[in-house]
């Protein structure tokens, strides 16, 4: 796969997707947010790929938000197919089969931020900064950051982060719960796939039906979730993943999961 504003390298299964735009900050424009779309796909039905990284190019940032110098000329029909268009690339992330983990390296802003919170966790840099400034742009967050946000760490703390366009520290990110681990800027990249690695020597179905109970399970009842999360447990005893992990844990052994 070749992209101009995309970097992509695969080992081990483990597949570091960074966005590179460096002289603005990575800025999501239209043509980065197609080919993170495109790219996301093709990597979800790679069967060589167990989990992607996510990250931004240079020191500064991961992503400062959704490209200012091309949404300032956008008609209110493109700002809404643009915000369409944002969404459907982070319902795609959350819907991915495969784990996908943002190592935030610097500013995560607006659109970047939105993209972090698709993402299924967030490491974080200690000098990374977080924040919604929409506002002071005259609009709101559009790429489902409103929704991530407010279902991640409340509708109180969302609002006064969404309302105030403040950006905040990584360490009140990490004490609000929108990072799970903070680490030192050149620690980064080798924390998050320690992380990883651990994930993708799993069984793969395991992890990708534990994702899809825990997303799918969000916007259900408690009771439906349970039932979904039954129904997924008991799927998951016709792969040889199961017969193999719990074959292997019987025989003392390592298992040697297949991902089928
Ligand atoms: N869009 C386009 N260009 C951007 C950008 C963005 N979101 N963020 C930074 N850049 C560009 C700057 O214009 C600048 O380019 P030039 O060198 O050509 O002037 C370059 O990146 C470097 O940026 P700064 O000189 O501004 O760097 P700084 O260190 O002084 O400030 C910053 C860093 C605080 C992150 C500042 O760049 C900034 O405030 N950026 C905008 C952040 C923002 O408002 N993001 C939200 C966008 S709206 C959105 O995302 C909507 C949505 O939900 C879909």
């Amino acid at each position: 796969m070749q992209f101009k504003n995309l970097l992509i390298e695969s080992s081990e299964g483990i597949t570091i997707l960074t966005i590179n735009r460096p002289q603005v900050l990575n800025a999501l424009n239209s043509d980065v947010v197609r080919e993170l779309e495109s790219a996301l796909y093709e990597l979800n039905l790679d069967a060589a790929v167990k989990a992607i990284v996510l990250t931004g190019a240079g020191e500064k940032a991961f992503v400062a938000g959704a490209d200012i110098k091309e949404m300032a000329e956008m008609s209110a029909f493109e700002a809404h197919d643009f915000a369409c268009r944002g969404q459907r690339l982070m319902l795609l992330i959350n819907r991915m089969r495969k784990p996908v983990i943002a190592a935030v390296n610097g500013y995560a802003l607006g659109g970047g931020l939105e993209l972090a919170l698709a993402c299924d966790f967030i490491y974080a840099s200690e000098n990374a900064r977080f924040g919604f400034p929409e506002v002071g742009l005259g609009v709101i967050p559009g790429f489902g950051g409103t929704q991530n946000m407010a279902r991640l760490i409340g509708p109180n703390r969302a609002k006064e982060l969404v309302l105030s366009g403040r950006i905040i520290t990584a360490a009140k990110a990490h004490a609000w719960g929108i990072v799970n681990e903070l680490c030192a800027p050149e620690e980064l990249l080798s924390k998050v796939l320690v992380t990883v690695h651990e994930i993708v020597g799993k069984g793969a179905l395991g992890v990708a039906y534990a994702k899809d109970a825990i997303a799918n399970g969000l916007n259900m009842t408690k009771e439906d979730g349970f039932r979904y999360e039954a129904s997924l447990f008991g799927v998951l005893f016709a792969t040889g993943d199961q017969r193999e992990g719990m074959g292997a844990f019987l025989q003392k052994r390592t298992a040697e999961f297949k991902g089928k």
